[in-house]
């Protein structure tokens, strides 16, 4: 039986913000006008873009599955404004497993089965932990490579459907990338407070797990080389920016935390009230 105090603790007011504002900005697929003309028609393109959206489609689930183990977790650690954003992140990575299913669809295609694409399942697995903040930076790696790709379809303008799907998704990354930082400020904020070593251990800990997930993205992409390559989109440029954009998050919210632990930096106004 899961413990729990009968009055949550919400005094997080920066988490509490988001999750009104994620509730706000709630959306579904119905939003979307499926009845645009395809713009990719030829067979080829199509096929193409099946395979190309395999570890997208595969990132939705792999996410919603992932996000939603995180709920009970965070309020097992009476993290109970996290644990409420945490439903609306599991909301939106739901929408998304439905707005790519809905696209297959649409293009009359399937993706790629997992004995023909390991690269792309073995990616996902290695973003799985169980403490929420351990979790978070396998998750950034995901996170901002979904950012990078939508990016990447909506300037191709491939599809109307698919830069409408692209336009949306983008705004539910940015709460997602900005929950990540919040979270993981306060967590190493709090562990600095007990101590330097404690810190630093925590901050390697999480880039060797950021720098695992990370060593898997080339051969997932490398797998789909022809497809990008077809739709425009060099992916070599793309790694690179990824490993540049989650290294510096993952240091930004360490180096934040690390200064509030101390006593270097003020707490953020309403950071948390959860440590008594
Ligand atoms: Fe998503
Ligand atoms: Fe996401």
């Amino acid at each position: 039986m899961n413990i729990y105090k009968v009055l949550p603790d919400l005094g997080n007011t920066r988490q509490m913000k988001l999750w009104h504002k994620a509730l706000r900005s709630q959306w579904s697929a119905e939003d979307i006008r499926w009845e645009q003309p395809v713009r990719a028609r030829t067979r080829r393109l199509k096929q193409s873009l099946a395979r190309l959206l395999t570890p997208v489609l595969m990132g939705e689930q792999s996410a919603l599955y992932s996000v939603s183990a995180q709920i009970p977790q965070a309020g097992h650690n009476s993290e109970v404004p996290a644990q409420l954003y945490l439903t609306t992140w599991a909301v939106d990575e739901a929408r998304h497993t439905e707005l790519f299913a809905r696209y297959y669809q649409r293009i009359e295609q399937e993706p790629l089965s997992i004995r023909r694409f390991p690269a792309g399942y073995l990616f996902q697995s290695q973003i799985t932990a169980k403490d929420t903040a351990e979790w978070l930076s396998g998750v950034l790696v995901s996170e901002v490579l979904a950012k990078l790709v939508m990016i990447e379809f909506r300037d191709a303008d491939v599809d109307p459907v698919l830069s409408d799907i692209a336009a949306g998704i983008l705004e539910d990354e940015a709460r997602h990338l900005a929950f990540n930082h919040l979270y993981l400020e306060q967590r190493f904020a709090d562990t600095y407070r007990r101590g330097v070593d404690e810190g630093d251990q925590a901050s390697d800990f999480l880039h060797r797990k950021l720098e695992r997930v990370l060593d898997h993205v080339p051969p997932m992409l490398e797998a789909l080389d022809a497809d990008l390559v077809e739709i425009g989109i060099d992916w070599r440029r793309m790694v690179a920016r990824l490993r540049d954009e989650t290294t510096d998050r993952l240091d930004k919210s360490i180096d934040r935390g690390s200064r509030v632990g101390s006593g270097e930096r003020a707490e953020p106004v309403g950071a948390s009230a959860a440590r008594s």
